[in-house]
């Protein structure tokens, strides 16, 4: 076995609240599997950068953040030596794998039982594990999303919200999807969408008034602030509000904002406001892998994976500042 002595990581080294600032490259020994693990070779790490910018202010409520901190989530690689007792993997296989923790890493010790076989270790498998899982459990386990309802995506153009969009189609769904960027808009008609809305250029509240008296059936928000209060306002009879993320306002000062109380907005209508975070559903986990990569090998998904490079640990700071900057395609991919 032709194994590193040392490889590289990159981990928190002090809680700025700024990736860039917050987060350094430091070397890890090599360390043999124990019994069940299996020693992974990441090729690619997806970036999650709201995800990982709380966690540089320790502002992610399920994780207490102390310096050293290993950061990254989800990769996709080769297995390069397996433990004792795992006979489910070989060495040379390739498996997509996710856990804090293990994504911006050269190398990852991981429980052979929670990886999980793929084809090959292409960068979009990334857009399916985890981020399509998500997409796929918040849409129907709690937007609880039938044939023939009309969804409401935010941020339709982006990692998330390009497998919601895809996963309503397949469902039957009539998709409305909201980019505030103009050259996103061609991208969201070929995925499917039936009424994209560029948000700098349409009021989505008149778009909503005027085409949809009835209502959103489902709303799968990520972007908060005015596009959730507007989603709030256009929930049809029994419509659902799928709250997945508030990219929008997630590090800024809590808005303190003066409505009539919700209730007012849904008991009449019995509509419900569902927070969802995929942590909390690990029950759906292995299905929806399971049926997310066999829709991506049918052809039946189209994975998106920004074109826009960044290669090395080094530039996984340059990778979450794109991506917060609004301005990606799809998933934001590091190749390590
Ligand atoms: N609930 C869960 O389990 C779960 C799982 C994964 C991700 N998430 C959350 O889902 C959201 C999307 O994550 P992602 O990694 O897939 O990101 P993303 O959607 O690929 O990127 C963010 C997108 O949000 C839009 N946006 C709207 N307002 C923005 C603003 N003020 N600043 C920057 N971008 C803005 C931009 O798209 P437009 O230009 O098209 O508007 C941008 O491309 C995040 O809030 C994330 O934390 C939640």
């Amino acid at each position: 076995m032709n194994v590193p002595a040392h490889y590289r990581k990159l981990v928190i080294h002090a809680l700025t609240g700024d990736f860039r600032s917050a987060t350094t490259v430091v070397e890890e020994p090599w360390r043999d599997p124990g019994a069940g693990e299996i020693v992974i070779r990441n090729r690619y790490a997806g970036c999650n950068a709201i995800f990982d910018k709380n966690l540089c202010r320790n502002a992610i409520r399920y994780v207490d953040v102390r310096p050293p901190y290993d950061m990254g989530i989800e990769a996709v690689g080769e297995v390069v030596a397996v433990g004792p007792g795992v006979t489910q993997w070989q060495i040379g296989d390739a498996v997509a794998h996710s856990k804090l923790g293990s994504g911006y890493r050269e190398y990852q010790l991981a429980d052979a039982r929670r990886a999980i076989r793929i084809r090959e270790a292409s960068p979009e498998i990334l857009t399916l594990i985890p981020t399509g899982i998500s997409a796929m459990v918040g849409l129907e386990r709690v937007g609880d999303v039938r044939s023939g309802e009309t969804v409401a995506v935010s941020a339709a153009a982006g990692g998330l919200g390009h497998i919601v969009v895809q996963i309503a189609k397949l469902s039957g769904c009539h998709v409305i999807g909201l980019t505030s960027d103009a050259r996103k808009i061609p991208l969201l008609r070929s995925l499917g969408v039936d009424r994209p809305v560029n948000l700098r250029e349409e009021s989505l509240a008149e778009v909503l008034q005027r085409e949809y008296p009835r209502g959103l059936d489902v709303a799968y928000d990520s972007v908060g602030g005015e596009v959730f209060d507007t989603f709030l306002d256009h929930l049809a009879m029994r419509g659902r509000l799928v709250i997945s993320g508030h990219t929008s306002d997630f590090d800024k000062a809590i808005e303190n904002v003066s409505q009539p109380r919700i209730y007012r907005k849904l008991y009449w209508k019995s509509a419900s406001v569902r927070g969802f975070q995929n942590q909390s559903f690990p029950e759906f986990f292995d299905e929806a892998a399971a049926r997310i990569l066999s829709l991506y090998y049918a052809g039946r998904l189209r994975p998106l994976t920004d074109p826009t490079p960044f290669t090395g640990l080094e530039h996984a700071a340059d990778a979450v500042e794109y991506l917060l900057s609004g301005r990606n395609l799809g998933k934001v991919i590091v190749k390590l």
